[in-house]
């Protein structure tokens, strides 16, 4: 094999041979096996699109209801993971307490050989059913509110909420919150989930491999993204005031969250749907600033960055929605989270399959034959 240049952050060099999604980046189209997102968000719920991600077909009626009651009976917590919690600093960033909730979730669930189908199955339902526990559980205990435990018969966006804020939300909210989950479900090789599988390769256990996938997850080039949008535009302020933002974001090269994409050069369509999606919830709940802002950024950024082919990502627009929904700013990443988990276990069960560790070449760009200078001499 012929040595290659060295391309930063492996652009372009692929990873993985994977049948789990495809991006076309050029006509924006995303697709989870095959079936595309827009087709997905009409007619699919969040747990029917995580088992089409794992197990590479829809479920039959029966596989669906099965799927389902397994992720409601799993979403509970043990006492331990709440103390553990109670034991962070609560201004710490909800991100790092997921982190390290999973981490330790780990060592809760005993037969960790990632061999073993029956054990992968549990697993991959564990933890679809807790990070939405340990998330709203977060939320509460910090403010010093005890958790609420969640409810069986409940859906899943549905129990979020309720966990959340120990109601349960319009219909309309619950739908709007369902197919954010799936615009977050997956998106073939990005930073976490290349992270993930570098984690998987070594034969860790699962919950070692999300913990893994959700430090990467965090950073503001990646999900941490989402936050950092509504931070701005609450910067910005009014509409009025975007276009002299965005020129001085532009004057001195700095880069406008929420916008651009490694592969995406049109707009992604997540953001397209999100944009629709704001559009059903403000006409049941009122506009919001934070929205007209965003449409005045888009339009002015727009005149700068289409040339380079930047255009609005996924977290450009759900950052509007969760805010409108009442959701902590610093919750929004560990809810994107909560979705992508489904795509990092898809992933790591196919990597299963054919398993191989993870071990890169680098181009050695230092010295050789130095001479050790003692101590005294230096
Ligand atoms: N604002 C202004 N200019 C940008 C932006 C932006 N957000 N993104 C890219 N560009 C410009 C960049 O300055 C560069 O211009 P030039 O060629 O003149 O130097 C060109 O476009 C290529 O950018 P790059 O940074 O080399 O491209 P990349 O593929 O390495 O970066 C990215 C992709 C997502 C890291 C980058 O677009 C970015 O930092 N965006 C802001 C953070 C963000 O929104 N992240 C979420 C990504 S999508 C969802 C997710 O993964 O969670």
């Amino acid at each position: 094999m012929m040595p290659h240049d060295f391309m930063p952050g492996l652009a372009g060099i692929p990873a993985a041979k994977s049948a789990v999604s495809d991006v076309d980046g050029e006509r924006g189209v995303l697709e989870y096996r095959g079936i595309r997102v827009e087709e997905l968000c009409k007619r699919s719920s969040y747990l029917e699109t995580a088992y089409l991600l794992l197990f590479g077909h829809l479920p039959t009626r029966a596989a669906l209801s099965r799927w389902v009651e397994d992720v409601a009976h799993h979403r509970r917590l043990k006492y331990s993971i709440i103390d553990l919690m109670k034991c962070l600093p609560e201004q710490g960033h909800p991100m790092d307490a997921l982190q390290a909730a999973v981490a330790a979730l780990g060592m809760f669930y005993p037969g960790r050989n990632v061999e073993d189908m029956e054990n992968n199955y549990w697993s991959a339902v564990r933890l679809i059913a807790k990070l939405p526990t340990i998330v709203a559980g977060w939320a509460r205990l910090r403010r010093g509110d005890d958790a609420i435990p969640p409810r069986d018969e409940l859906g899943f966006s549905e129990n979020f909420f309720y966990m959340l804020t120990e109601k349960t939300p319009h219909p309309l909210w619950v739908d709007i919150f369902d197919d954010c989950m799936i615009l977050h479900a997956e998106h073939t090789m990005n930073a976490s989930t290349f992270t993930g599988l570098v984690t998987a390769s070594t034969l860790a256990d699962p919950y070692t491999v999300v913990a893994s996938s959700i430090g990467a997850l965090k950073g503001p080039l990646h999900g941490g993204a989402n936050e950092e949008v509504v931070q701005m535009l609450r910067e910005i302020g009014t509409p009025d005031r975007a276009g002299a933002y965005v020129d001085e974001h532009m004057r001195t090269k700095q880069k406008l969250m929420g916008f651009g994409h490694r592969i995406y050069k049109v707009k992604d369509p997540r953001a397209t749907i999100l944009q629709s999606l704001c559009g059903s919830l403000f006409k049941t709940c009122g506009t919001s600033q934070l929205y007209d802002i965003a449409l005045a950024v888009e339009r002015k950024a727009t005149d700068f960055l289409k040339e380079k082919k930047v255009h609005p990502n996924v977290d450009f627009y759900s950052g509007i929605i969760y805010d409108k929904m009442g959701i902590d700013t610093d919750l929004f990443t560990p809810i994107f989270a909560m979705a992508r988990v489904a795509g990092w276990l898809a992933h790591w069960l196919e990597q299963l399959r054919e398993n191989k560790l993870f071990r890169p070449d680098q181009i050695y760009a230092g010295e050789h034959d130095r001479p050790y200078v003692p101590l005294d001499q230096r």
